[in-house]
């Protein structure tokens, strides 16, 4: 599967750019035909007095923009900032590019947009629903507070508050450990943070700070070499760590804070006590080095089995994705229930179970004989009935028979979908998973 970081096609972005503003458009054929020279340059200097006019561009104009694949690109204008370098014009333009994922997002110069381009100002923030917003924990809270139960998709006014709160990223970069890391959306940092562009966290104890002597010096002092909590699995060099929010509450909030930059539609700084946090780590002899982890709330009326699920940056698409949720069903087989992530996925969320949940399902199907319900495959593989039922539903390997929904599972069809599933991921090796269920003490 291709990357979803790249722009979906090539004419998208280039073919509108090459409309022409009708003032530069040549004429369609005779000879002979040239403009007297004074004529032309009257044309290009209103066409220049057009544009300044237009200058600087206002929050919500629409407009092409030179993106790092050298294409242009729709996006919209989200904020400007001004420059001090004295023109009355001198703006930086943060930019949501329109066919893309809010992540890419970013600071553009005047120069990379092409005013040309600019279509009449639209401000209506709602309009473009960014990738299908729905509802936060704390959005969630507030609903409930206003007596609207059980509503999933954000109402407008929610979803303006959320893209006007959260619309810049405040951070630029994060260093962790070995790493500095881009980040991708806003995280809501205490307000004395957000002077900043980059923030130093400590690899083990996630304490964050503005200037890097500040980390050196908490380096010499701490004395975490893996995350707090219990070490429930190792196996080779990589560990897991079981972190209770509430006995490990400011790392609980840490870790939220660092999550939060890299998941745009979640709000999880709240109510850590509530939460197991599950950290994957490689190991060596300097300490355990985050790798990811997932959330877990300790009790879920809904049967989520993981929270919010994240692989660092630098980490990603190497199986350890796939290791996480492949752990959050052996934890929920532990505890002899079925389990689901809560809801919404992001883009590579959704990529990243919809692949698990095949390999698993198709795996299964291939060595079975004989008929098998969607209820055995949920009982063998803690997976919830309703995601079993999509992804076959989605491989067009279900069908609906008096009344029944019936597994077609002809073997060529099952070898063409595990191909096309990719790499099964790190293991769980649940002979090194040393875990007993959540139980409130005292
Ligand atoms: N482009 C295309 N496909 C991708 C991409 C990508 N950038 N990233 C993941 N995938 C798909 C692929 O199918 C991949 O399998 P493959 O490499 O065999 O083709 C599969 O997802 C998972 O790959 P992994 O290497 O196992 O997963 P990774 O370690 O990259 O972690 C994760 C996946 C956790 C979703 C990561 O992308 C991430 O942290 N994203 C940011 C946070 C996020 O969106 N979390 C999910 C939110 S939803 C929730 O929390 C309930
Ligand atoms: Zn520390």
């Amino acid at each position: 599967m291709g990357s979803i970081e790249t722009p979906p096609s090539a004419e998208n972005g280039s073919a509108t750019h090459t409309a022409m503003p009708e003032g530069d458009q040549k004429p369609s054929g005779g000879v002979g035909f040239a403009p007297p020279v004074n004529e032309v340059t009257m044309e290009s200097e209103m066409l220049k007095k057009r544009k300044m006019t237009m200058l600087p561009l206002e929050v919500g104009t629409r407009v092409m923009c030179r993106w790092r694949d050298g294409k242009y690109h729709p996006v919209k204008v989200i904020e400007r900032r001004k420059l001090n370098l004295g023109g009355v014009n001198d703006y930086e333009y943060y930019v949501h590019y329109t066919e893309f994922n809010r992540r890419l997002d970013e600071w553009v110069k005047l120069e990379q947009l092409d005013l040309d381009s600019v279509e009449a100002v639209v401000d209506e923030k709602v309009e473009d629903k960014v990738t299908s917003l729905k509802m936060t924990r704390h959005q969630k809270r507030k609903i409930d507070e206003t007596h609207v139960e059980g509503h999933e998709e954000l109402d407008a006014a929610s979803l303006r508050e959320h893209e006007e709160f959260t619309k810049v990223k405040n951070i630029a970069t994060i260093e962790l450990g070995r790493y500095e890391i881009e980040t991708w959306y806003f995280s809501p940092f205490p307000p004395e943070y957000n002077d900043s562009l980059k923030l130093y966290f400590c690899e083990f104890c996630l304490n964050f700070m503005k200037r890097k002597e500040q980390l050196q010096r908490h380096m010499r002092k701490c004395d975490l070499k893996h995350p707090p909590g219990d070490e429930i699995y190792r196996s080779g060099t990589l560990s897991m760590f079981e972190v209770d929010g509430k006995k490990n509450k400011v790392y609980g909030q840490n870790l939220c804070y660092l999550a939060k930059l890299f998941l745009d539609h979640k709000t999880l700084y709240y109510d850590v006590d509530l939460f197991l946090f599950y950290i994957l780590c490689e190991c060596d002899d300097r300490g355990c080095h985050m790798v990811g982890y997932f959330s877990k709330e300790k009790h879920s009326e809904e049967s989520y089995n993981l929270a919010c699920i994240l692989t660092l940056p630098p980490y990603q698409r190497k199986g350890y994705g796939k290791f996480l949720i492949a752990f959050s069903y052996e934890l929920s087989k532990k505890e002899g229930k079925v389990g689901t992530p809560e809801r919404p996925l992001s883009d590579l969320g959704l990529l990243s179970y919809r692949g698990y949940w095949t390999r698993v399902l198709l795996d299964i199907l291939k060595k079975h004989k004989g008929n098998i319900s969607i209820k055995e495959l949920s009982d063998m593989t803690a997976i919830k009935a309703e995601d079993i039922l999509t992804t076959l539903q989605s491989l067009e390997l279900i069908q609906y028979r008096k009344g029944q929904h019936v597994i077609c599972a002809d073997p060529k069809v099952l070898d063409r979908h595990l191909k096309a599933a990719g790499r099964g991921g790190l293991e769980v090796d649940v002979s090194k998973l040393i875990w007993t269920p959540y139980k409130e003490q005292g």
